[in-house]
């Protein structure tokens, strides 16, 4: 049973990746941003999720400074942008999104989306910059099963991560047990759907029983699932209310329950088409 916010997954290389993390996509540059990792990090939160698309990693590095906690503490994600791949272009988006965070190495670096012709050369890139020792470890996001193999048939480092998009609505379960059993972790990104399920009738009345609500509910199902998790928000008490999810247990009928909201429903696009 999971206890705390800094509990970890060992990923296939040996680094721990906490299961929960605060994600930062649209929030704003500057305050909002910097004010939002600071009030995770003081409320116990130990990983972030920013991308270069975010342009807010200037305001993530800057609150990770300030919040006064040491850097080896706190696991940092961010990932090469569909513009930026290839191999030689890859390298220099790293060093951009390094010198914007202000950080001397990563914790974890994603390619963003399989951009067709191009990711098996930005993996190349993040291979190096792996093997360099520049980031703890390297991954993917939005990859299907089928570019997850093409990708393994031509590298030699198999990912550690596939972020993609995991909710109630879009359960992933073909792409979830083949990760497993490569050994790749699974990370939710719209965990919420974005706020479309929090009214859902089935999670409000799970969420009854255990008195939680339902983002709680649905944040806690990612976990009992194995999934790790990196809701987003800006403000402090949803931040604080979307990490308490640590003190119960979904019976196996609730998440049984749960899954079975599946509508294969997507709120980004589909990586088959991209
Ligand atoms: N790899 C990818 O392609 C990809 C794509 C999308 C997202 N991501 C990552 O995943 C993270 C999470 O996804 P997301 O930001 O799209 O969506 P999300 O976490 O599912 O939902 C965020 C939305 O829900 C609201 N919210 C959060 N907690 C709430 C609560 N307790 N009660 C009511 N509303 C709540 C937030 O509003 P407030 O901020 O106003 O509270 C925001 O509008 C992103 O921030 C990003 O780091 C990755």
């Amino acid at each position: 049973m999971l206890t705390s916010l800094k509990d970890c997954t060992m990923l296939h290389n040996g680094v721990k990746m906490p299961w929960f993390g605060l994600g930062v996509y649209k929030a704003e540059n500057g305050k909002e941003v910097v004010d939002s990792v600071k009030i995770a990090l003081k409320n116990g939160y130990r990983s972030i999720d920013t991308a270069t698309l975010y342009e807010n990693e200037e305001g993530v590095g800057l609150a990770i400074k300030e919040s006064g906690i040491a850097r080896e503490e706190i696991f940092v994600t961010t990932k090469v942008w569909n513009t930026d791949q290839g191999y030689e272009s890859t390298l220099a988006a790293f060093d951009l999104s390094m010198n914007k965070l202000g950080l001397d190495y990563l914790d974890l670096y994603l390619i963003h989306w399989p951009i067709k012709d191009q990711y098996i050369e930005t993996w190349r890139a993040c291979e190096k910059l792996y093997k360099d020792g520049r980031v703890r470890a390297i991954g993917v996001s939005n990859f299907n099963i089928s570019h997850i193999e093409n990708l393994m048939a031509h590298s030699e480092i198999m990912p550690m991560v596939n972020q993609v998009e995991y909710h109630p609505c879009l359960t992933q379960i073909e792409l979830h047990e083949y990760c497993k059993n490569q050994n790749i972790q699974l990370q939710a990104w719209s965990p919420l759907m974005r706020g479309q399920l929090l009214d859902n009738g089935t999670l409000l009345q799970i969420g009854k029983k255990y008195n939680k609500s339902t983002s709680q509910v649905i944040l806690r199902w990612d976990l009992q699932n194995e999934v790790v998790t990196i809701p987003k928000s800006t403000k402090e008490s949803r931040i604080i209310e979307n990490a308490n999810i640590f003190d119960f247990k979904l019976s196996k009928e609730d998440m049984d329950q749960i899954h079975s909201l599946n509508e294969n429903r997507r709120t980004g696009r589909n990586p088959a088409d991209f």
